[in-house]
């Protein structure tokens, strides 16, 4: 497809041939196609490493995929995909490679930017990340007054917050229970408050987790941090060494805050801060649950990465699954998409794929900045599906939106919980069945009336059913698995912005509260005029003045 039909996407005849094709299947429902085609459970599940992918119950046909994987084909997501697994620079507005696959690449593997093979680097952090993990697990790394470290406080945002976070959560059946691990992002002084209240600083180690150590959010922790331990240690800036390690790109600002660049770990610009969770990123997950269990989930993520690269159309999962996203996004007017997991574990799952999702493709303009005339990603939603079935639900069953939602469960709980919580599984998991059932055959009215209920509260007690679902089933949650999950998200998500023909990769959209809250914050505290603030703004300002007795 040439750049001036890019820019016309709806009206290529491959996106023409699709909202044509969903106007003939505007009447149809589940019902008819499992009707039509027996087997069709089977036929449309796929399977990548340990993950069961069911897309049975989307509302597409044989016909449906093959106009998609048309599209996919016509606005080259495969040559994309190439391009960015070699390490050319798809980033284009900020001119970089976008290598995360490359944080879980074999030893042996050779993936160059510029010309020098990035893979080496990779492993000598994590070979040193190791190391570190293995001094503070085994408590030879101790505290300035010569005590082991039994807490580790993650301070960091976005992407150097929600993946460890997020991951901490899901495994923590894998993690040393003697440690205690916490993760600060909010600016909030409550965030680090709470996080450090009950902590012995002497047995506290605090990681700085920030790609450019810049972001203030976590620079005015980190100092916030380093002022509580040498208050409460009454020691000086050299106790600093032995409590603050970083993760970052930018080994001049670590310096600048006084941490020893000797116990900075390193990652690269060409790693997304939404994409980093395996970079450096991940230390404090890598002490909670030990270098093994961290290289087994970077297998995870690296079996996903081979799938999405060499699969065919046909069997590659995360084409398939940035494809429906396509399909409802773009057909079907569908504004949201739901994850929502049956793991108690995966509480953090939805949030962190927030960023990744709503990070790279909330754009509005094209890679070559024209404006573009189609939907681009959806507003991504979701807690763990059980507590949502009391409270959400009801609008995905019987409200007016088409929300597409994925189900993420298990088959086995949890190894670690007693016999009689596991044997609450079964009911968790028929809740999950149940509801992908129920959301896409509904009930009918016959069937309503059926039950004997009164004429007057059929309509009430009628399912229309006609939801769309994904299952996505594995055995047990493991760190591979946890791996495999979120490669299958990014690549999804790289699937969309790829067919969009929009930037995934940067950011821009957040800077602008970044700069005005630089600007408004004198306002608020010295009751400077602040220029260019707008009237309503000024109001409120004066209001909180005066709300703060200043
Ligand atoms: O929210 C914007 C953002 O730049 C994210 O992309 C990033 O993950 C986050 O801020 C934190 O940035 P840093 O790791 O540089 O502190």
């Amino acid at each position: 497809m040439n750049a001036e039909s890019r820019t016309r996407l709806d009206q290529t005849p491959e996106w023409t041939a699709l909202a044509e094709h969903r106007e003939e299947l505007a009447g149809t429902h589940l019902r008819e196609l499992f009707d039509r085609h027996p087997g069709r459970g089977a036929a449309y599940t796929l399977r990548v490493g340990d993950l069961h992918i069911d897309y049975s119950k989307h509302l597409v046909t044989d016909r449906t995929l093959e106009l998609l994987r048309g599209l996919a084909a016509a606005t080259d997501v495969a040559g994309l995909r190439d391009a960015m697994f070699r390490g050319e620079k798809i980033n284009v507005t900020e001119d970089r490679a976008v290598l995360h696959t490359a944080l879980r690449a074999p030893r042996d593997a050779v993936v160059e930017v510029d010309g020098e093979n990035v893979v080496p680097k990779v492993h000598a952090v994590l070979d040193k990340m190791a190391a570190f993990s293995e001094r503070v697990r085994s408590g030879e790394w101790t505290g300035h007054t010569g005590r082991r470290i039994k807490n580790v406080v993650n301070i960091g945002i976005g992407g150097s917050d929600l993946g460890p976070a997020m991951a901490y959560e899901v495994l923590r059946s894998f993690t040393d229970r003697d440690l205690t691990v916490r993760f600060v992002s909010n600016v909030d002084g409550a965030d680090l408050h709470e996080a450090v209240r009950d902590l012995d600083p002497a047995e506290t180690l605090f990681v700085i987790a920030s790609k450019t150590f810049t972001t203030i959010e976590t620079i005015t922790n980190a100092t916030s941090a380093r002022d509580w331990l040498l208050t409460e240690l009454k020691a000086g800036q050299e106790a600093v060494a032995r409590h603050f390690v970083a993760l970052s790109t930018n080994a001049e600002k670590v310096a600048d805050f006084g941490i020893d660049t000797a116990n900075m770990f390193e990652f690269w610009d060409w790693v997304g801060g939404r994409y980093s969770f395996d970079s450096a990123i991940g230390l404090s997950l890598m002490i909670a649950i030990g270098p093994e269990r961290f290289r087994e989930m970077l297998d995870g993520f690296h079996l996903v990465d081979e799938h999405f690269r060499t699969a065919p159309a046909e069997a590659n999962v995360p084409l398939l699954l940035g494809l429906l996203g396509v399909w409802y996004g773009n057909f079907h007017d569908a504004q949201s998409h739901a994850v929502l997991p049956y793991s108690h574990y995966l509480s953090k799952f939805t949030a962190y794929l927030q960023q990744l999702d709503m990070e790279s493709n909330g754009k509005s303009v094209d890679r070559d900045g024209n404006p573009v005339r189609w939907q681009t990603g959806p507003v991504v939603w979701g807690t763990p599906g059980t507590n949502g079935q009391h409270a959400y639900y009801q609008l995905i069953h019987q409200g007016t939106k088409t929300i597409p939602a994925d189900f993420i469960g298990f088959a086995e709980p949890v190894a670690e919980l007693s016999d009689a919580l596991k044997a609450q599984h079964d009911l968790l998991m028929a809740n999950f069945f149940a509801q992908t059932q129920a959301l896409a055959f509904g009930k009918t009215p016959d069937e309503v009336r059926a039950e004997g209920v009164p004429e007057e509260l059929v309509p009430h007690k009628t399912f229309r059913g006609n939801h769309p679902t994904t299952t996505i089933l594995a055995r047990e949650l493991t760190p591979s698995v946890l791996g495999q999950l979120i490669a299958l998200y990014e690549h999804k998500v790289f699937v969309q912005g790829a067919i969009w023909n929009i930037d995934s990769f940067d950011q821009w959209g957040v800077e602008l509260g970044k700069v005005l809250a630089k600007r408004v914050e004198p306002a608020l505290t010295e009751g400077a005029d602040v220029p260019g603030l707008d009237e309503s703004t000024k109001a409120l300002v004066g209001t909180y003045r005066e709300l703060r007795g200043r």
